[in-house]
């Protein structure tokens, strides 16, 4: 099967709260971005890895490229991204349908701790389920409360699960739903699959992929590359 794979990179970073980006800031010498590539590049070519970013950011883009190992040279230009998430992961999907892949993974470039292991594990899920996730159990009570803070409800922990990425589907069937839901209100890519009723599989994620949203998530990250690094 041809495993197609799509990485956002076009978010500002608000909440990093950083002139630069969170996506191109270093870790271990590469960049966040650069981490996701090499590690999908691995699972596929690298012309099927399609880069999501702001055109205002090529600068710090040219940089992370630049750091990337020698054998990632037919990568295929980026592709410039929307204003929301959604928007910019069907700007990649687009642009990765003239190269016909069978599935897709879609992954968020602010997650540079995915493994070999995670990708295994979405795209086995996938020979049986039209999408696949990874995703780790709640560890928190979680509490449900109105406007003003009180708790109106405790729920039940064991049906939770944390979504992460990369989101692994038949590359069809997530094209038309974006496509369909274009403008709409999702905060994952699995959300459209589930709106039309389609089965989506959990598959286990890991710690090291939580996402890198504010600061005190990069200094972790850096805690545990320089770990993996001993
Ligand atoms: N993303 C994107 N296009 C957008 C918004 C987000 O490609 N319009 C990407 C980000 O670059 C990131 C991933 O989606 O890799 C997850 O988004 P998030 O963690 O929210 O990143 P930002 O939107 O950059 O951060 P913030 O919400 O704090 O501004
Ligand atoms: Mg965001």
């Amino acid at each position: 099967k041809k495993i197609g794979v799509v990485i956002v990179a076009a978010g500002s970073g608000n909440r990093f709260g950083d002139p630069i980006p969170k996506q191109y800031h270093t870790l271990g010498g590469k960049t966040l971005l650069g981490h996701c590539i090499e590690c999908f590049a691995r699972h596929t070519s690298p012309e099927l890895v399609q880069v999501v970013y702001n055109p205002a950011h090529q600068n710090w883009y040219d940089g992370a490229i630049a750091a990337l190992g020698a054998d990632i040279t037919t990568l295929p230009a980026p592709i410039g991204g929307g204003v929301t998430r959604q928007q910019s992961v069907l700007n990649g999907l687009r642009a990765l349908s003239a190269r016909k892949p069978d599935i897709v993974l879609i992954h968020d470039a602010a997650r540079p701790g995915i493994s070999d292991d995670v990708i295994t594990r979405v795209i086995k899920a996938l020979e049986t389920h039209a999408g696949a996730i990874p995703t780790l159990p709640v560890a928190d009570t979680i509490k449900q409360t109105s406007r003003d803070g009180v708790i109106t409800k405790t729920i039940p922990r064991d049906t939770l699960q944390r979504a992460q990425t990369p989101q692994g589907f038949v590359f069809e069937t997530i094209l038309a739903a974006h496509e369909q839901f274009e403008g709409q209100e999702f905060t994952d890519d699995a959300a459209l699959l589930e709106e039309l009723g389609l089965d989506v599989m959990c598959v286990e994620g890991t710690s090291a992929n939580d996402k890198i949203t504010k600061r005190d998530d990069f200094d972790r990250a850096h805690d545990w590359i320089d770990s993996t690094n001993k």
